[in-house]
């Protein structure tokens, strides 16, 4: 089971990745978690990965597939994974056509643009374990938000601010096309319509992984 997930930002790639992952006991590989854990080093990397993830523009190719295909070459992965974020270039693409981890089926995850506004400025993160939530559906405790797993605080990502959404929106619209027809052409396209429950959402993709 080699998946990567694919989609506009907020399109939920997080949330089913996680799902995919305990369902078929594979790790849940997110490049954007791996950089966000970088941005507290205080080493020169870290401080340009801080700016350019902030800001809401990618990371430079060579980058972004040095540190994902470091952390696919670790023993967890011998028996797949779920790529969560990973490729989003033709760039990047094309490197993992080239190399040991070449993936079964990328799973585009399509949501409607008016949806992704919502689902982002209300997106926590739980600062401790890394579950992600929707202010919708927690429970307002002196206007903090806590952890139903652990308990830990909620917080905001910096990069879920307005101005910054609508750069990453652009970009992830420049390079989709060029993604698409690359997975399109080899048929290991699967799409799955994102615009439901998350449980539904989880169901559909099962179902397309089963016919493709
Ligand atoms: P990354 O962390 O990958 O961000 P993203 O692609 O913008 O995607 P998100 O994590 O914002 O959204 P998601 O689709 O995972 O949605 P989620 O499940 O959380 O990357 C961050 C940055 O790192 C990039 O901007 C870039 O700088 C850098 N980077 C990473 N990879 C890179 C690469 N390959 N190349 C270059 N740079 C790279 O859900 C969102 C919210 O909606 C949550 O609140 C959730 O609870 C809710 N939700 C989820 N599903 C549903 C549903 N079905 N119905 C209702 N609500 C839902």
């Amino acid at each position: 089971m080699r998946l990567a997930l694919f989609g506009l930002p907020g399109a939920g790639k997080g949330t089913q990745a996680e799902m995919l992952s305990k369902h078929f006991c594979v790790p849940h590989i997110s490049t954007g978690d791996l950089f966000r854990e970088m941005l507290s080093s205080n080493t020169d990397l870290g401080r340009e990965v801080k700016e350019i993830v902030t800001s809401g523009r990618l990371v430079s190719d060579d980058l972004v597939t040095r540190i994902a295909f470091k952390r696919l070459s670790f023993k967890d992965c011998k028996n797949g994974f779920i790529l969560d974020g990973y490729p989003r270039t033709l760039v990047q693409a094309n490197s993992l056509l080239c190399s040991d981890y070449m993936i079964s089926h990328l799973v585009l995850i399509e949501v409607i643009e008016s949806e992704i506004i919502k689902r982002l400025s209300g997106r926590r993160l739980c600062q401790k374990c890394n579950i992600i939530f929707h202010i919708s559906n927690l429970v307002d405790v002196d206007h903090k938000y806590f952890c139903s797993q652990c308990q830990g605080v909620l917080v905001q990502r910096p990069d879920d601010q307005r101005a910054v959404i609508e750069t990453r929106l652009k970009l992830f619209n420049e390079n989709m096309s060029q993604v698409f027809d690359f997975f399109e052409q080899k048929k290991l396209m699967v799409r799955v319509n994102g615009n439901k429950a998350p449980k539904d959402v989880f169901r559909d993709i099962l179902d397309a992984l089963q016919k493709a």
